[in-house]
């Protein structure tokens, strides 16, 4: 039986559910090729960062102040205009570069906190061919004077930026750190968004004992990550008219069935494809199609929500419901192996 693997994703008919999300696997450009011959259906470029940005202008604004004021001594302020070349530029060259190799769709990427001038170069990524943006507001709420509601409106704010700047579909990469996620991914819908990605993930800081120092932590995922986002993905199928995508803790066929099955558009992949290089596409699909086959399933479209929070017969174990039947389960467990050790 031939299996149809197709999914629609940010307006776009994809081959199969597996996205290749951001990574520096999506910027070189063999490795980008690579992933689309082991059967990716689309990449996700890693973010053109508001920080960077900002930064890089700071230091060019502050280096041509000084050779204003200090002509003859050029030389020393280690700035060659003449081959100079903005962050945000070489990105729109790696964007356009992709774009021509590649035959899967290209999403590029923006990450930061705010609405400030540097969402203009939206417009510029959809003028450098991007098929659709990712925005990925990381923001970690530290300011005590800050209300949910304030943080909330710096996502529709950059949102409603982005949006006033391109008409290619937008996808909101979220924390799960929202106390209603359901009504927050309506509004954004309301606002424009085609689609949202759940969740970020967020870099541990851990603290060095010896350096009395904390210091950053980047460890890759590990598939029971998948969870919380599968919890989440089957919550808001259908109560929401967008695309979904899971991203964090995807790296077999099992993961991405649950996904499906839970109601995801697709299942984007990072630290498997670090971990394991990109033949793990080719596996995970090979394995999809596989199960697919042996319990009669033709195309991802009859897996996707099967098993979601208003379809799967037990749907109450997304919520509390079953909470303290959970505990219970384990106590008792826990006592038959302390009565027979
Ligand atoms: C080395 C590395 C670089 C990443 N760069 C970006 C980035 O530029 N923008 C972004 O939105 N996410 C970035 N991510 C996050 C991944 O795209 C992905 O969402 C996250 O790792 C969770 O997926 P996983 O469990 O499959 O790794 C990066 C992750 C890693 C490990």
């Amino acid at each position: 039986m031939l299996v149809d693997l197709t999914t629609d994703f940010l307006e776009l008919r994809l081959n199969n559910p597996i996205v290749a999300s951001s990574s520096p696997l999506t910027w070189n450009v063999d490795s980008a090729l690579a992933l689309e011959d082991a059967g990716v259906a689309a990449i996700i470029m890693p973010s053109l960062f508001e920080e960077q940005i900002e930064q890089e202008q700071e230091n060019l604004q502050r280096q041509l102040q000084r050779q204003a004021m200090e002509p003859a001594d050029m030389a020393d302020t280690g700035l060659d205009l003449a081959s100079y070349e903005a962050y945000q530029d070489i990105y729109f060259k790696r964007l356009q570069q992709l774009k021509s190799e590649l035959k899967i769709p290209v999403i590029a990427s923006l990450n930061g906190t705010s609405a400030g001038g540097w969402v203009l170069y939206a417009k510029q990524m959809e003028q450098a061919g991007a098929d659709a943006l990712e925005l990925n507001v990381y923001y970690v709420a530290a300011n005590p004077d800050e209300t949910s509601s304030q943080i909330e409106q710096r996502y529709f704010d950059v949102l409603q930026s982005v949006r006033q700047q391109v008409s290619i579909p937008i996808c909101l990469k979220l924390s799960h750190q929202f106390t209603a996620l359901i009504p927050l991914v309506k509004q954004m819908q309301q606002l424009g968004a085609a689609g949202v990605s759940l969740f970020n993930r967020f870099y541990q800081p851990d603290i060095d004992l010896d350096a009395m120092n904390v210091v950053p932590r980047l460890d890759l995922s590990h598939s029971r990550e998948a969870l919380l986002r599968i919890r989440w993905i089957a919550m808001l199928y259908q109560q929401v008219d967008l695309s979904l995508a899971i991203t964090g803790g995807i790296h077999n066929e099992q993961d991405v069935l649950t996904s499906l099955l839970a109601g995801s558009d697709v299942c984007c992949m990072c630290s498997a494809l670090l971990e394991n290089g990109s033949e793990q596409v080719t596996r995970v699909l090979h394995g999809l199609q596989d199960w697919m086959q042996q319990h009669d399933y033709s195309s991802v479209r009859q897996l996707q929500g099967k098993l979601s929070y208003l379809h799967a017969a037990n749907a109450a174990d997304y919520e509390r419901a079953n909470y303290q039947e959970v505990l219970e389960n384990y106590i008792q467990q826990f006592e038959q192996n302390m009565r027979e050790p």
